[in-house]
């Protein structure tokens, strides 16, 4: 049986570890040939060698998708392997702050969207005259609950993720009528090292998200590939007349607060 990507040609930023980790061998799995991004070189060089090892089609491409320069290298090399046509993007790749507001440092601040914001900015810029040459291609970005609903300790971190949810909706509306469709997954905590730390820092500055808090919130704590299953849904033709979307992946905490 045909995969739900195949023959797609499919980019993963943060596609080393973690709910991007995840993604990157979930798409592959589907049949996309997958470019996985990151900084982190071994775990990434591990990512794609486990694809290939399972028969899947995976190369990896180390950078920083902060840094204008590093974005259009990585880009070039990516268009290159994949004789020019990129069917899908999806951009993961993000961190967090936590830290009470009056400590944070424009530094900080500046990081936080960098990595957060700048990267969405910079990754698509690069790969969407790519898809419009074609005429068609599918972007995904990694949202938060945190773009609607505000965590104390997380100021820099909210705010960069409710400019993800208005980055999504203003590309897709954008470009819908020339076959691009952009929409976002919304997750709440995920058992990624990144979900981890963070609860570990909120509980450490006193912030109500103890085991017994997260079965309140959102029954238990999400798997990295509960969030990948989405993103392929918001990948994939199957969600051919959504766009500009915002799926909340998060087993009704929002909607129950
Ligand atoms: N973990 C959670 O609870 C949670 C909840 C909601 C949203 N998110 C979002 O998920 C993403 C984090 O992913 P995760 O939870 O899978 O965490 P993770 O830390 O396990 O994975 C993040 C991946 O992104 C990579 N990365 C980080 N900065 C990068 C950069 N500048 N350039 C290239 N790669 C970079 C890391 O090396 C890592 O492989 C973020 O966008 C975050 O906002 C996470």
């Amino acid at each position: 049986m045909a995969g739900r990507l195949e023959g797609w040609n499919a980019i993963v930023s943060g596609g080393a570890a973690g709910a991007g980790g995840a993604a990157s061998s979930l798409f592959a799995r589907e049949g996309a040939h997958v470019a996985v991004v990151d900084i982190q070189v071994e775990a990434g060089q591990q990512r794609a060698a486990e694809i290939e090892a399972q028969g899947g089609k995976a190369f990896f491409v180390k950078c920083d998708v902060s840094k204008a320069d590093e974005v259009e290298a990585a880009v070039a090399t990516i268009k290159d392997r994949f004789d020019g046509r990129i069917d899908t993007l999806y951009n993961h790749a993000g961190t967090v702050i936590v830290k009470p507001f009056l400590d944070t440092t424009e530094a900080e601040w500046d990081w936080m969207m960098s990595v957060n914001v700048k990267s969405m900015f910079l990754m698509t810029r690069a790969v969407l005259p790519v898809m419009l040459a074609r005429g068609q291609g599918t972007i995904v970005n990694t949202s938060s609950i945190s773009a609607v609903a505000g965590t104390p300790k997380e100021v820099l971190y909210c705010t960069s993720k409710g400019a993800c949810h208005m980055f999504t909706r203003a590309i897709a509306i954008e470009y819908r009528d020339e076959g691009i469709r952009c929409n976002a997954v919304c997750p709440g905590f995920i058992r990624t090292d990144h979900g981890l730390r963070e609860l570990k820092e909120l509980r450490e500055l006193g912030v109500d998200v103890t085991e017994d808090d997260i079965i309140k919130l959102q029954g238990r704590i999400c798997e990295p590939e509960e969030v990948a299953q989405a993103a392929l849904f918001l990948a994939s033709p199957e969600s051919s007349f959504v766009n500009g979307e915002t799926l909340f992946v998060d087993n009704g905490m929002l909607v129950g607060t």
